[in-house]
């Protein structure tokens, strides 16, 4: 069971649906127009099973269902009180669930709070916007030198009115410290599990050479709890707009052992899977051509990535992803494909034992599940 709380025009619903096939996906929304488009935009894919209500959040206990997954995005930090918010949420929860929610880093929208404080303060948000508002305040910033501080910071050179409602004319719009988010999931009794983009909270990726961090604040980094190291993150380098988390029943989370510090025995039956969203004809057509011609393939085209860096995968890679492709396989099954793949070292001609083929497998998977283009799936 899986709830989209405030899916407005359903395109994160529909991705939840192509991602849990089988799963009852029910959307919720205050606005009436929202749900419609919602509607509409699952019916055009093929999903008219999916289920969607006209309600306000506090309703959804009506609907007498407890949820494994609850989704809600862009839309805590819109409610005047989002902490209540939570409480339904971990109401509607069940045991052993998961919530993912986020809120706006104040830090990272800070220019764009001060330009909804110019907006308000010359009424252009006495209302919803409208062509009016959205003309004269791109009247007003085309006017001013382009080293305005305010205008550097949140203009581009022809900004759309989606891009003006949800940034400068945003109504409601409040944002938060790491520090807010923690309190408020402990108010909620909801216990944090992870960043969802954990891998982008990363204080290495912020040094000039990150073999060589500061030695001051490595001392205070690994001493200091996740919710430190998110915050001292969030001072250095505030780029991400959402503070976006998963949280669940206090005292579920289970201590999780990254993979590469994974034993043999960890491995055992663990099924790989690859990323749902990545099962697409167009990117089955680059990586069976990258195949073909022995490139590598530039994965990054095809990803939302907050990273300036590409990302290529060479042929062990892709013949992971490849081999995945059609239903997911442990460790040893992936070897023994990438044994008969490569069944001599290219360079010293040595045949390539099965351990050796395991290790290079293994590395492979490691490195693809932290760009998270596989997931792997622990055995019990
Ligand atoms: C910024 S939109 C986000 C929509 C969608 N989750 C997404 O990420 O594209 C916020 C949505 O929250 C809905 N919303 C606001 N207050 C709500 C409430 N009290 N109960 C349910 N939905 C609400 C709005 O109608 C709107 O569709």
């Amino acid at each position: 069971m899986i709830l989209d709380l405030g899916c407005g025009s359903g395109w994160l619903t529909l991705g939840l649906t192509l991602a849990n096939p089988g799963a009852r996906v029910i959307g919720i929304d205050i606005s009436p127009q929202s749900i419609k488009w919602a509607k509409n935009r699952l019916n055009y894919h093929g999903y008219s099973e999916a289920e969607f209500y006209v309600m306000p959040f506090e309703e959804i206990p009506k609907l007498n269902i407890r949820f494994d997954f609850i989704h809600c995005s862009d839309v805590l930090y819109l409610l005047p009180d989002p902490l209540e918010a939570l409480k339904v949420m971990r109401s509607l929860l069940a045991q052993d669930g998961i919530i993912q929610g986020n809120l706006h880093s104040i830090y990272q929208r800070h220019y764009f709070y001060q330009g909804q404080q110019l907006c308000k303060y010359l009424g252009l948000m006495d209302t919803a916007p409208t062509d009016m508002e959205f003309s004269l305040i791109r009247e007003l910033m085309n006017s001013l030198d382009d080293r305005i501080l305010l205008k550097d910071k949140t203009w581009n050179s022809n900004p759309t009115d989606s891009f003006l409602s949800a940034n400068h004319l945003l109504h409601e719009d409040k944002g938060y410290t790491i520090p807010e988010m923690f309190q408020m999931l402990a108010e909620a009794d909801l216990e944090f599990i992870s960043m969802t983009n954990w891998n982008q909270w990363n204080i290495r990726d912020l040094y000039k050479d990150r073999n060589n961090p500061s030695e001051y604040l490595d001392m205070i980094w690994e001493a200091a709890s996740i919710e430190e190291k998110l915050h001292i993150f969030e001072l250095l380098n505030p780029v991400h707009r959402l503070l976006d988390f998963w949280c669940c029943h206090l005292g579920m989370v289970e201590p999780r052992i990254p993979i590469s510090e994974w034993q043999d025995n960890d491995w055992g039956n663990s099924r790989i899977y690859l990323h749902p969203q990545l099962k697409h004809p167009k990117i089955r057509e680059s990586l069976d051509q990258a195949i073909a011609l022995y490139a590598p393939f530039n994965i990054h085209v095809f990803l939302n990535i907050n990273s300036a860096q590409s990302i290529s995968l060479y042929t062990i890679s892709c013949a992971c992803l490849h081999l995945l492709w059609e239903r997911p396989l442990t460790l040893s099954e992936l070897a023994k494909a990438w044994q008969t793949i490569k069944p001599v070292n290219w360079l010293t001609k040595a045949v390539i034992s099965a351990q050796d083929a395991l290790t290079e497998i293994k590395e492979a998977v490691i490195e693809m599940e932290f760009l998270m283009l596989v997931l792997v799936e622990k055995s019990d």
